[in-house]
């Protein structure tokens, strides 16, 4: 079982989350695509960024974690969401944007590789996904859950044996410039 498997990890990083302001990256998100467009989040856990994704796009929300799906579906029973590891993907619905806001670190670098091509596949034509990573380069376990840090060379290099770049910057979370932010086209 993982980590956030657990309907109490969930519910204590939903209370940890509560303050965190889930709006930066969708900003930058909505300045590439366009109202409307059909968007799945990856690894939405608490759901504090698809409730602003919702507000201007048609989105399903996913997790690997059932129990973040179960708790966010208790409050909105409309929206659709669906259990999916960011590995796999094993969906045949298509979308014109992926999201992910530190999901794929919890990734090893060959399943951030296979995610990026599965990414590819269920993106439509023109499509865009954009995904955020803690900087670094190292690798660590807590309490079971892996961490994958990156450097821009690194994810450049990563997404674009597949995608055309638009956008990688750096970003403050909670040291300055700790985040990295990624956005991608299917071309
Ligand atoms: C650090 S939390 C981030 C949650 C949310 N995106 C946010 O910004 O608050 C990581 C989330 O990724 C999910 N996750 C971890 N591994 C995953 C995987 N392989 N596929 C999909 N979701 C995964 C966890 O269940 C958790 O919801």
């Amino acid at each position: 079982m993982d980590y956030f498997d657990s309907i109490s990890n969930a519910k204590e990083y939903i209370k940890m989350a509560e303050g965190i302001d889930g709006t930066y990256l969708v900003n930058i998100f909505k300045k590439h695509l366009k109202k409307d467009s059909s968007v799945l989040e990856l690894g939405m856990g608490p759901g504090k960024d698809l409730d602003e994704l919702k507000k201007c796009y048609k989105v399903v929300g996913s997790d690997k974690s059932k129990a973040f799906l179960d708790l966010y579906s208790e409050e909105n029973k409309d929206i659709e969401l669906l259990l999916l590891d960011a590995k796999t993907l094993k969906t045949d619905k298509k979308f014109d944007g992926i999201y992910s806001n530190k999901v794929l670190i919890h990734l090893d670098k060959e399943e951030l590789k296979e995610s990026i091509n599965r990414q590819y596949n269920i993106l439509n034509e023109g499509g865009l996904a954009l995904h955020s990573f803690w900087k670094g380069n190292s690798e660590e376990i807590v309490e079971g859950l892996k961490f994958v840090y990156y450097e821009k060379g690194e994810l450049l290099e990563l997404f674009s044996k597949k995608f055309k770049i638009i956008d990688i910057e750096y970003y403050t979370e909670m040291e300055y410039e700790d985040s990295i932010y990624i956005i991608v086209k299917k071309t």
